[in-house]
């Protein structure tokens, strides 16, 4: 009887030791909510979690699949952080047991697909990110139960038309850098949206009707498209703060009746526009800008006569750009040489 009691003494003195021995090869588990197994090398998630684990952090670890027991264990997970694996399919039921996830990092994977079951359930999520795969599909209603999504990344897939969006809290997406070449009005119910990034999609116009006039847009990402025009919806976005139509190499003439509406605007990327002179008054449609980005111009900022040498001390007049901070970044030296053309 003695002996059995000091037995489980001991056990029970061993226990807490024994628990943190089972933190997984390869992983850190010295806070019990913070588990992290970076570069950790395994085809699969490990086992054997604490079940009061928040956050896991398997990145980088060349995990190929996911079973439907890979999360079991796990019902307290708010950030599941799987990117930069080789993962190329999410079978359906993989997330539904994680009903408190907040936060899913699948960037830099293989999926080439979402499904209306990948993400089934997780009411709770904020953050999805799925950027840096091989996305060619997206099923229509495959974000419909994610009535908290804050932020979507998709940006660096091979989408070929804005998926279906009903997520009336969305505040950020993220599309960029897929193949959409025109972007269908009404597409977009993402009403209250505040970050909108759709560079290098090969857009030749925005649709004046792709925001609503009540919209609360704060910044639009539009660069290395193929606009031909300074998009006409500009006028309707006065609540924008950061534009960059940077890239788009077809526009030609920066009309001031485009611009006159942006008087909340404090970042501008004007660059590698074919674009020759920047109208003399034009900073004056942006009372609170704090920098504008021109780089790249064949002579923007070199419309007067100027000795080079004062070119060199100050190569934004200050009369040209009244209203931007000094660290507004210079057009690039070559654009003011001698031999520019004007
Ligand atoms: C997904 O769509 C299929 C039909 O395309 C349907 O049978 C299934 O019930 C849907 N699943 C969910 C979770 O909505």
């Amino acid at each position: 009887m003695n002996q059995l009691v000091r037995c489980t003494l001991l056990l029970l003195l061993l226990l807490p030791g024994q628990m943190a021995r089972a933190c997984p090869t390869g992983c850190q588990c010295q806070d019990p909510t913070t588990i992290l197994c970076a570069a950790r090398r395994g085809h699969t998630v490990p086992r054997g979690l604490p079940p009061s684990t928040l956050s896991l952090y398997v990145f980088e670890n060349g995990i190929t699949m996911l079973s439907e027991d890979s999360f079991a264990g796990l019902p307290a997970l708010q950030l599941l952080d799987l990117s930069q694996n080789k993962i190329t399919s999410i079978q359906k039921n993989i997330f539904q047991s994680l009903t408190e996830l907040v936060n899913l990092d699948l960037s830099s994977n293989q999926l080439q697909e979402i499904t209306n079951e990948t993400f089934h359930g997780l009411r709770l999520l904020e953050r999805l990110y799925l950027q840096k795969n091989r996305i060619q599909h997206i099923h229509a209603t495959a974000f419909d139960t994610l009535e908290n999504l804050l932020e979507l990344k998709l940006q660096n897939n091979q989408l070929r038309a804005v998926p279906p969006l009903d997520l009336p809290n969305l505040l950020l997406l993220d599309i960029s850098w897929n193949k959409i070449p025109s972007i269908v009005p009404g597409t977009l119910h993402a009403i209250n949206i505040e970050s909108l990034k759709i560079a290098g999609l090969g857009l030749t116009s925005l649709d004046e009707e792709l925001f609503q006039p009540q919209n609360n847009l704060h910044e639009l990402d539009v660069s290395d498209n193929l606009l031909e025009r300074v998009p006409v919806v500009l006028r309707r976005l006065g609540s924008l703060t950061k534009l960059s139509l940077a890239g788009n190499a077809h526009i030609s003439q920066l009309p001031p009746e485009d611009f006159r509406g942006l008087h909340n605007l404090q970042e501008l990327d004007i660059s590698n526009l074919n674009i020759n002179t920047i109208p003399r008054d034009f900073s004056r449609f942006f009372p609170r800008l704090r920098a504008m980005t021109a780089s790249g111009f064949a002579g923007a900022f070199c419309e007067e006569e100027e000795e080079e040498e004062e070119e060199e001390e100050s190569p934004l007049a200050p009369h040209r750009c009244p209203s931007a901070s000094p660290q507004l970044p210079a057009a690039p030296r070559r654009s003011c040489a001698p031999h520019a053309r004007v």
